[in-house]
């Protein structure tokens, strides 16, 4: 058995920040972000917190999915950004929905936090240990973004999505790949009391990215994977139905699309209105897609992710 994905929720801030916005903000301008980046709109918190978001998209799912919550056994937030140190956002979540018999993890793999988050679940799923797992991807970056940098700022988005798996005859192939070495090209250091002062002065909280770079690991790594887990899988790109991407740039995807020779219509994309949101980008698509009435058995799949760490990976999925 693998895991099906049986329901999905999503949820984003009230509060929209354009790039008309943020040309107040910085020396910057709409025509400079759309053409480098894709993106025209992101949401940005007010009240809320990666917890209130993580929670508002589980709840959404749980309801999507018809899953009592009492038959949810495990829940992973993926997140660089959780509200406290602990507890983590996962136990926020199982508190709120009432999942009492689930146990509760938090994962940091940056923007491929949901690909890792997805992939622990469907281990757990195939062993036979979990049944049900409930699945959250949320961030609320605006809180470590310099909004004072130009070259960061327009790209972060706040927002959650989240999945429920269940049960289901099918096959599910992952590679993920982690290369710490790499690491320095996108980095936010903890905010710790002791040295909070010093650090926020030289801005060391906020999201540091040399943005090149990740375009460079981005552009090259990812379809090398994809390949790689189609030959795996033995399936041919031209058999796939949908190619999921994490939602970086939209250059990016465009590249990939390239390289990989793909049909543009299979590569669905959202990140014009949510700009880049980490770890919840692939949820908050996928919700979409399900909402769509995209999804159906027999279809092939593959998700592939990547950012900090460095850290990419890929998973192809094919349910019965
Ligand atoms: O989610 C996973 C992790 N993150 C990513 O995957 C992001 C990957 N990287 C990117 O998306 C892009 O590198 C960025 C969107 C962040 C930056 O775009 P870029 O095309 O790589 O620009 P750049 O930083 O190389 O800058 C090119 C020029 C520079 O000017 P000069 O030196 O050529 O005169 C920058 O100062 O563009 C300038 N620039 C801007 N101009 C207007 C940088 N940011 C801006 C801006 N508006 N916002």
């Amino acid at each position: 058995m693998v895991g099906k994905i049986v329901g999905t929720g999503r949820y984003v801030p009230n509060n929209v920040l354009t790039n008309e916005d943020l040309s107040k903000m910085v020396d910057t301008s709409d025509e400079w972000i759309v053409e480098r980046t894709g993106i025209k709109t992101r949401y940005i918190t007010e009240d809320d917190t990666t917890s209130s978001m993580a929670i508002k998209a589980s709840v959404k799912a749980m309801e999507d999915s018809k899953v009592d919550p009492m038959d949810i056994d495990m829940i992973i937030v993926a997140t660089l950004t959780p509200d406290v140190l602990v507890p983590s956002v996962s136990c926020y979540v199982q508190a709120h929905i009432g999942a009492k018999n689930a146990q509760c993890m938090d994962i940091n793999s940056a923007c491929t936090g949901f690909l890792m988050a997805y992939q622990i679940a469907q281990s757990y799923i195939e062993s036979g240990s979990v049944k049900n797992a409930l699945l959250i991807g949320a961030e609320n970056l605006s809180a470590i973004t310099d909004f004072t940098d130009r070259s960061n700022c327009i790209i972060f988005g706040d927002g959650a999505g989240a999945c429920v798996l269940s049960p289901a005859e099918g096959r599910v192939i992952s590679i993920m790949r982690t290369d710490g070495e790499r690491g320095k090209v996108l980095e936010a250091e903890s905010r710790t009391p002791k040295d909070w002062k010093e650090r926020e002065e030289k801005k060391l909280t906020y999201i540091r990215m040399e943005g090149q770079e990740v375009f460079k690991f981005a552009t090259k790594e990812v379809p090398n994977v994809i390949n790689e887990i189609l030959e795996k899988a033995e399936v041919k790109k031209e058999d796939l139905d949908y190619l999921i991407l994490h939602q970086a740039n939209k250059r990016i995807i465009d590249f990939i699309i390239k390289r990989l020779k793909i049909d543009p219509s299979k590569v669905p994309t959202n990140i014009a209105r949510y700009g880049n949101t980490s770890a919840a980008s692939i949820p908050l698509l996928i919700d979409e897609m399900n909402r769509e009435g995209k999804f159906k058995n027999g279809q092939k799949l593959v998700i592939a992710g990547f950012g900090g760490g460095l850290s990419w990976g890929a998973s192809y999925i094919e349910i019965k």
